[in-house]
């Protein structure tokens, strides 16, 4: 049926759907069910998320603060023009990316060879583009330059390198000079700051080495491991400024890594966690699940880092013998692979009288890490029968060793029965907006017996069906991010066997998409909070202390809530209206409620925060004064979550 329904003074001509919008009573138990786990909202990170095998991704280019792309010449294939992406001569410099006879590290087989001519009155070096084909420039900041060199020939060569940032046109930014020595014929590391003194235009700029084309006539210098950050931010995770302060905003209660799908697309290609350890240039990097060349600059350390600058537990994930590509370790050979875990587990929190333990102190982190769950694999329901004798090696021998930990279970739940019997699950789904709404109470109908679960990806990925089938979103709609709305109102009810749900994937570079909707853009200027983002923080930020049960929603409904209390104290209210009419909640409360804050996220179902748009839909905050009730009407808006702290 077709109505026109008039809404903030405009008018709306919207299908009437099949779900059933009538008025709901909530009758409000008085004693709290339950605690909710401060775990419960928290983020899946994926070191990559990406498109066309240019790196820009959600790590390196993304979270990563790293500038140059291509720095270190990682699993190129030297002499080929692709092993310069990212690179471009100066001047009539020639490069070349070669196989090093002595490499910087046995890890960095790879430098770039520069040589250069004579004739040359101008600077002659070479440029790095950055990950966007341009570098954003920031005058208040002070940057950080590493580079290693060497003379592979010894010459009586002395003089300056100027190392900087300069406009498309040449035009020099900021920079600042070392000298460089021609009988330096084995690798020297240069470090030097600079500061951009003179402002860009915009953000067309390259990072570039020159020397002085005349006194450098003649030598061939070579060159490994270039490095430009900007200032640390996060511990020493050298997180892109920006996403990590919009991460902060989400105040997750855990992140999840290294992956997901990160965790290897082939056995030889896996993630292996020390090789993501140390100094840079003992980083090999790894062809990585997306079709691209990863420097893992964001490694375990890294990433336990950043857990603790967010707050956030880490949920760690352990190779456990499956790829991408479908090829599973024999369990004959799995011993290996359950040591690298044990010696990754170590890393993390074991004492410093261990090997990885003992290395982790180097790194200036002495205590252990707040480690408490460890996944077996990701995703194993692609490998359900090996997943049988590989869960059953790994778990026996990792809880053994780590009575302390929990193991969480990657396969379908009881499909297959897995023994020993898991204590924990990875639950994951995509799905369309109103199966996430429908699917609300998904958990109410699992025993109570201690074994819990983790949504560790979800996302409504397509709009409903409309009459020709769900679209697939490049961004989060309302009606996508009310959907999973509603599906989290069912978690909180659910929060005694669920102790925590993702969103995923997490980040996503804006001109380079390789799965979409993400909850958080990105590009070179700026981060977009998607509706789905609002959704989270809504969640996270009004998280409360305990679960109080109410009336069970109607899964074919439009509406669904959840109700909680925090130590304020405060009575929290959360109401999720999926359809396209206002709708009357009568709290029935056995308490009283008056003045506090109501937040309403809302908007037309089929708009998003997009680049063009970044702000189409935002949480707007009003303060409400209620007559100190027992029953209290909220009329929920159409198309809303509004979150009630009275
Ligand atoms: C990491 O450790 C494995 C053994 O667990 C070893 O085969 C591999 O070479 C190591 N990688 C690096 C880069 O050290
Ligand atoms: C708890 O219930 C789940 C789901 O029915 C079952 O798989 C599991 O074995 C039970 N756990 C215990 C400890 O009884
Ligand atoms: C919801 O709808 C489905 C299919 O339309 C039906 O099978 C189910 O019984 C309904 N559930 C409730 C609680 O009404
Ligand atoms: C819904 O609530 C509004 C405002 O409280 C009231 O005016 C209206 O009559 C109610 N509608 C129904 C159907 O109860």
């Amino acid at each position: 049926m077709m109505i026109g329904l008039h809404l903030g003074g405009f008018a709306l001509i919207v299908f009437l759907d099949l779900c059933r919008a009538t008025d709901v009573t909530v009758t409000v138990s008085s004693t709290a069910s339950h605690a909710i786990p401060t775990t419960l909202w928290g983020l899946t990170f994926e070191a990559s998320n990406d498109v066309n095998h240019v790196r820009f991704n959600s790590g390196d280019g993304g979270l990563y603060g790293e500038l140059l792309k291509n720095r270190a010449f990682q699993k190129v294939t030297p002499n080929t023009p692709e092993a310069l992406d990212g690179w471009h001569s100066i001047g009539g410099a020639g490069l070349t990316v070669i196989a090093d006879t002595t490499p910087v590290s046995p890890s960095l087989p790879n430098s770039l060879q520069v040589t250069f001519p004579s004739g040359k009155i101008l600077p002659v070096g070479f440029g790095n583009e950055g990950y966007f084909g341009g570098i954003k420039v920031d005058t208040t900041a002070t940057y950080s330059v590493s580079f290693f060199y060497r003379f592979p020939t010894a010459s009586s060569f002395r003089g300056n390198a100027v190392v900087g940032m300069q406009t498309s046109t040449g035009l020099s930014l900021g920079s600042t000079t070392v000298a460089i020595s021609g009988a330096q014929t084995t690798w020297l590391q240069v470090i030097a700051t600079f500061r951009q003194v003179q402002a860009p235009f915009n953000n067309n700029n390259f990072f570039s080495i020159t020397l002085d084309g005349t006194a450098a006539a003649g030598q061939t210098v070579n060159f490994a491991m270039l490095s430009l950050a900007p200032p640390l931010t996060f511990g020493n995770a050298a997180v892109r400024v920006d996403i990590g302060a919009v991460l902060t905003e989400l105040q997750p209660g855990f992140l999840r890594f290294p992956g997901g799908k990160n965790l290897g697309n082939s056995i030889a290609d896996r993630w292996q966690w020390n090789a993501t350890v140390g100094a840079l240039v003992n980083r090999p990097g790894r062809m990585g699940s997306y079709g691209y060349v990863n420097t893992d600059g964001l490694g375990l350390f890294e990433l336990l880092t950043i857990c603790e600058d967010l707050g956030a537990k880490p949920i760690m994930a352990v190779y456990s013998g499956l790829s991408l590509d479908g090829e599973a370790v024999p369990e004959a050979d799995i011993l290996p692979y359950i040591q690298q875990a044990i010696d990754q587990i170590n890393f993390a929190i074991g004492p410093t009288t261990t090997v990885q333990g003992a290395q982790r102190a180097t790194l200036g982190h002495s205590a252990p890490f707040a480690l408490n769950w460890v996944e077996i694999g990701n995703e194993d329901f692609m490998s359900s029968d090996t997943y049988l004798a590989r869960w059953q090696d790994f778990v026996t021998i990792l809880s053994q060793k780590f009575p302390q930990l929990r193991f969480i279970a990657s396969s379908n739940v009881n499909n297959p029965i897995l023994a020993p019997d898991p204590t924990h699950w990875d639950v994951h789904m995509f799905q369309t907006p109103s199966w996430f709404a429908q699917n609300s109470m998904y958990y109410d109908g699992f025993q109570r017996n201690g074994t819990m679960y983790l949504e560790g990806e979800y996302a409504a990925t397509t709009s409903n069906d409309g009459g020709s089938g769900p679209a697939p979103l490049t961004f989060p709609t309302v009606e996508s991010a009310l959907g999973e709305a509603a599906f989290m109102t069912g978690i909180e009810r659910n929060s005694d066997i669920v102790f925590g749900a993702a969103y995923s994937p997490l980040l996503n570079n804006v001109g380079s998409s390789q799965q979409s909707p993400s909850l958080i853009g990105f590009d070179i200027d700026s981060v977009y909070r998607s509706t789905s983002f609002y959704v989270q923080k809504l969640f996270s930020t009004n998280r409360p202390v305990s679960y109080v049960p109410s009336t069970i929603p109607d899964p074919n409904g439009s509406v669904f809530w959840s109700v909680g209390t925090t130590a304020n104290p405060a009575h929290l209210f959360k109401v999720v209206n999926i359809g396209n009419t206002p709708v009357n909640v009568t709290f029935v409360l056995p308490f009283t409620v008056a003045s506090g804050t109501i937040t309403v996220l809302t908007g037309s179902p089929t708009v998003s925060n997009s680049p063009s748009s970044p702000s189409a839909v935002v949480p707007v905050a009003t303060t409400t004064t209620l007559a100190a009730t027992r029953s209290w009407v909220y009329v929920a808006p159409p198309f809303s979550l509004s979150i009630m702290r009275v």
